[in-house]
């Protein structure tokens, strides 16, 4: 069994692929090719964002955003103390300091509900708060209507870190075209995943677009004429090519990750109740299930760890160190119990294998497996 099985959906969808590949090398488009362009229009139009700049990884579409931001070593920004690293190496690589805020103990996504007391203490202290930085972890949006409000507020910029939420809908709305500025990851493992790195930053402001596009090449605006100081940071394309030929399918595929995370559930009711907690999706809300990540109860996650490994089932553990208590976050003076729900969801969080072409028997022995364990 595999943790997500990119093998069989390249099996799949091979030929489209293939060709897509194929396409793009025949034509030696490799950079900035035409694919790059109509994989923009593409997803900005499903997002329901004016404008898409693809980008080369979801990391460097996050440094980007806050690039173009204006984000500078005497700046904060808010965000949460449970995700990937990434969030908050983009703040700190540009010398900027991140304030984290407590997580939601049922979502695991920053607790919308804690930012303003935390954005009015640190504007009092002379604080700048230039953006706040959500991230939609696990493929479901955090509270993106009260941020949006604390941001219009106060007059901070919002940018959503979609990249593990795209194809999620949030209202009426989707992830990454909810607030000034969505990013999005397509890590090979990603819901919509190309075959190495790729990413893209979405934005209804013309000036942000014009601002992302020209820093992602080197800060050029026309050619070798260097506006400002950027990076080499463009989608390729051949991944742009491939993302095209697996965008058709990506609908289907999220319906059927729901359907398979509807059957994770159901079988936890009946099998594991009380001993594990299945995730919620918010009313008004889908989730893509990125991740389909349980919470173990009752210290108990070192046995089911045990057990899956004794039976060559995959699991993982979205995060075991929250965000303060990395040791490249030393410098911040952050300590452990600062952030005490997010502390315990890295004790008690494990994600089963999940993606559009796992089988109900593949999920049956998934639990099964962790009910004996428990
Ligand atoms: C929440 C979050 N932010 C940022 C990233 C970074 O994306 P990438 O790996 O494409 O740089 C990831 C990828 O795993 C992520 O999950």
């Amino acid at each position: 069994m595999k943790f997500v099985d990119l093998k069989r959906q390249y099996d799949a969808y091979k030929q489209e692929i293939d060709a897509a590949i194929a396409n793009v090398i025949k034509n030696t488009n490799f950079v900035m090719g035409p694919q790059i362009e109509e994989l923009e229009t593409t997803l900005a139009d499903f997002v329901g964002s004016a404008h898409a700049i693809g980008v080369s990884s979801g990391t460097d579409a996050l440094l980007l955003s806050l690039m173009a931001l204006d984000i500078s070593p005497k700046d904060e920004v808010i965000t949460t103390p449970f995700s990937f690293i990434a969030t908050a190496e983009a703040i700190v690589l540009l010398k900027a300091r991140p304030i984290f805020v407590d997580i939601d103990p049922v979502t695991f996504n920053i607790n919308a509900s804690l930012i303003e007391d935390v954005v009015k203490e640190r504007l009092k202290n002379g604080a700048n708060v230039k953006a706040i930085l959500p991230v939609s972890l696990f493929g479901q949006c955090a509270d993106m209507d009260e941020i949006n409000r604390i941001g219009a507020a106060y007059n901070i910029k919002i940018i959503e870190d979609g990249c593990q939420s795209f194809g999620a809908s949030y209202m009426d709305s989707m992830s990454c075209g909810l607030s000034d500025i969505g990013v999005t990851s397509f890590f090979p493992s990603k819901p919509l995943g190309c075959y190495g790195d790729g990413g893209m930053v979405f934005t209804d402001d013309h000036e942000l677009y014009e601002r992302i596009k020209r820093l992602r090449n080197h800060g050029q605006s026309v050619k070798y004429k260097h506006h400002e100081i950027g990076l080499n940071a463009r989608l390729d394309t051949i991944q742009a090519a491939i993302l095209l030929a697996k965008f058709p399918h990506f609908l289907e595929e999220l319906e059927k990750r729901n359907i398979a995370a509807n059957i994770y559930t159901e079988l936890i009711e009946t099998k594991l109740k009380g001993k594990v907690l299945p995730p919620v999706v918010p009313e008004h809300q889908t989730s893509v299930f990125a991740q389909y990540t349980i919470r173990i109860l009752d210290n108990k996650r070192d046995e089911v760890i045990k057990s899956l490994q004794e039976n060559q089932i995959p699991y993982a553990i979205h995060y075991p160190v929250p965000l303060h208590m990395q040791p490249s976050m030393e410098p911040l003076g952050y300590k452990k119990g600062d952030f005490p729900i997010a502390e315990q969801a890295s004790k008690e969080v494990l994600s089963l294998p999940m993606h559009p072409f796992i089988t109900i028997e593949e999920q049956e022995q998934v639990i099964e497996t962790i009910s004996k364990a428990l």
